[in-house]
């Protein structure tokens, strides 16, 4: 059992591991295979051959099963990327000597494995079953998570059926959730995966952008009397949360009055001092723990607001889509775990390709914001450059994450994809059955998913271009390299229960590459040093005497310039 004293499994440095050696030789021989990869192109080389994808594919008749995971209900076909059994052995060699078997469990267990806040580590816990028995500091704390859960179901039952109204006797029709980051990233990207589930009666609105045009966007489309407002905050001190909370606070009040607060205002929250100081009572507050990180939240009291709008019996599958994933992820041995063999990949690629970017494309337009929930989910966590005891790493960690749903993706960024000069692992998400059919799109929706699959590994070559009677001085403009990786994941249909699985297969794969990495992924000091410095220039922008301004010669001129423009 790891030891929360402990610095962790990179007591050897990552580099200097055997295994790390291993894969590296593994890898390079692979790599110089490829004909896209940056080393065999050189200016002068024609046209690339043929595309090491083919003739893995064509070495092994069964490579797609082989390669192909099952966890839960999201079948992984893993088989579009550079491994063979030899590869996948000894990125699974790596994990087993980093510690991840450890590590995964001392957080299932409750260790304070988020070192340098001291703090457990347990959204897991969130979604355990009641007769789970998970300690921190000799407590057990599932009865406490599902007591929040039961107020919460009540309090959405009775949103939901009408019983709870505003302050007039009016139902409440507008759920508007006021949060950042975690905080609005979470519930907005899951209310908009399941708006097929969501009551048609009610509306969601978010609103987290200090930029005044968001705010003033969701009230002039809402009416106070019929408005629930949840302000949603972690630490209930974020400055833009706690600027959009008052406005809407003033919004509410201007048009019902102080006494209507309560009816209209709920917050989630760790912190019930700030809730209370906000002028939301305490009884209107759903709580949650320092162990639960804001970006990932979701399966706490800060999916409130989605919890209203599917409905308390949806939310429960979305929790057991979350918990059939932790289980997968808990006993699947690490070469048939899906977030594990997602993370060596993801590894294989930041650290041997040296490639930095990765895309999420999902083929449901209901995923709009998944790329964008897992920004902040991977690269709030292993966004990191030095190890759990400060010293700087020698290797490159999480790589930038980015996408956007097919088949819109396809007529902007894929020509970069398919023929650009950066190779781009690309995650492709799709569903077998749509929510909802119209004229068999859904079919024309996943034939456009598997053929950019096959278009990316496996190309077209030049030879095969010119097969097809193209003019020779268009051969190199239409022939597609291939060795583009991808992996397929596929899941029956989008429902609560799947979406929960997939969440938790991605925060799964940041925890076994921030192992791997030796990086702290649950804290996030990286965002502090700008929001330090944003208080200080807001008096600078805002105080009526001249300031004097000691930053950069940039800085300076442009506070001086708003200043101007402003009259001051
Ligand atoms: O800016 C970073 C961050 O702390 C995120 O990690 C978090 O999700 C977000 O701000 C919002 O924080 P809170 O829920 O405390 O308002």
């Amino acid at each position: 059992m790891y030891a929360s004293d402990d610095s962790g499994p990179a007591m050897t440095p990552l580099i200097a591991r055997p295994e790390w050696h291993e894969l590296l030789a593994h890898a390079s021989a692979m790599f110089s295979q490829s004909p896209s990869s940056p080393s065999s192109q050189s200016p002068s080389s024609q046209s690339p051959g043929t595309p090491l994808l083919r003739t893995l594919f064509a070495e092994d008749p069964n490579r797609a099963a082989a390669f192909t995971v099952q966890a839960a209900d999201l079948r992984l076909d893993f088989s579009k990327h550079f491994v063979t059994a030899p590869t996948r052995d000894a990125l699974v060699k790596l994990a087993h000597a980093c510690g991840v078997e450890d590590r995964r469990d001392a957080m299932f267990a409750g260790a304070a494995i988020n070192q340098t806040e001291g703090r457990a580590v347990l959204h897991t816990a969130l979604r355990a079953e009641p007769n789970a028995e998970i300690t921190v500091d000799g407590i057990n704390v599932v009865p406490g998570i599902h007591q929040v859960l039961e107020r919460m179901r009540n309090f959405a039952t009775r949103v939901r059926s009408g019983e709870w109204t505003g302050a007039t006797g009016k139902r409440l029709t507008t759920v508007i959730n006021v949060g950042i980051g975690g905080s609005d990233l979470g519930p907005l990207m899951a209310s908009t995966a399941l708006a097929g589930f969501s009551d048609p009666d009610l509306t969601s609105r978010f609103v987290s952008n200090v930029d005044p045009a968001d705010l003033l966007e969701a009230l002039s489309a809402s009416d106070p009397e019929t408005t629930l407002v949840i302000v949603a905050s972690k630490s209930f001190n974020t400055i833009e949360t706690l600027s959009n909370a008052r406005a809407a606070r003033a919004w509410l009040v201007e048009s019902l009055g102080e006494e209507a607060v309560p009816a209209h205002f709920v917050a989630l929250s760790t912190n019930a001092e700030a809730v209370a100081a906000f002028g939301i009572d305490t009884d209107n507050m759903f709580g949650f723990w320092d162990w639960v990180g804001g970006r990932y939240s979701i399966g706490s009291a800060i999916g409130l607001s989605l919890m209203i709008a599917i409905g308390p019996e949806n939310f429960d599958d979305f929790l057991a889509g979350l918990r059939a994933m932790d289980t997968h992820f808990q006993n699947a041995p690490l070469e048939q775990n899906g977030p594990v063999i997602a993370a060596l990949l993801g590894i294989l690629y930041r650290n041997f390709w040296e490639i930095e970017t990765h895309a999420v494309l999902p083929y449901s337009q209901r995923l709009s914001r998944f790329a964008a929930y897992l920004q902040q989910l991977d690269m709030e966590s292993n966004g990191k450059s030095v190890q759990m005891d400060g010293t700087p790493v020698q290797w490159a960690t999480g790589p930038i994450v980015w996408g956007e749903p097919g088949t819109n993706g396809q007529h902007a960024f894929y020509q970069l994809i398919h023929q650009g000069t950066s190779i781009v692992p690309s995650d492709f998400i799709g569903f077998l059955h749509p929510e909802a059919d119209v004229g068999g799109q859904h079919d024309l929706l996943m034939a456009n998913m598997f053929a950019q699959a096959e278009a990316l590994a496996f190309g077209r070559t030049a030879d095969e271009v010119r097969a097809a009677g193209v003019e020779e001085a268009l051969v190199a403009h239409r022939t597609f390299p291939g060795d583009r990786p991808s992996t397929v994941i596929l899941a029956p249909r989008l429902t609560p229960s799947a979406l929960g699985q997939l969440i938790a297969f991605y925060e799964h794969k940041v925890f076994v590459q921030g192992v791997i990495w030796g990086v702290n992924s649950f804290d996030q000091w990286g965002v502090e040093l700008g929001k330090a410095l944003a208080l200080n220039i807001g008096d600078e922008l805002t105080t009526p005497e001249a300031p004097t301004l000691d930053h950069d010669s940039s800085t300076n001129a442009l506070i001086a310039l708003y200043r101007k423009a402003h009259g001051r």
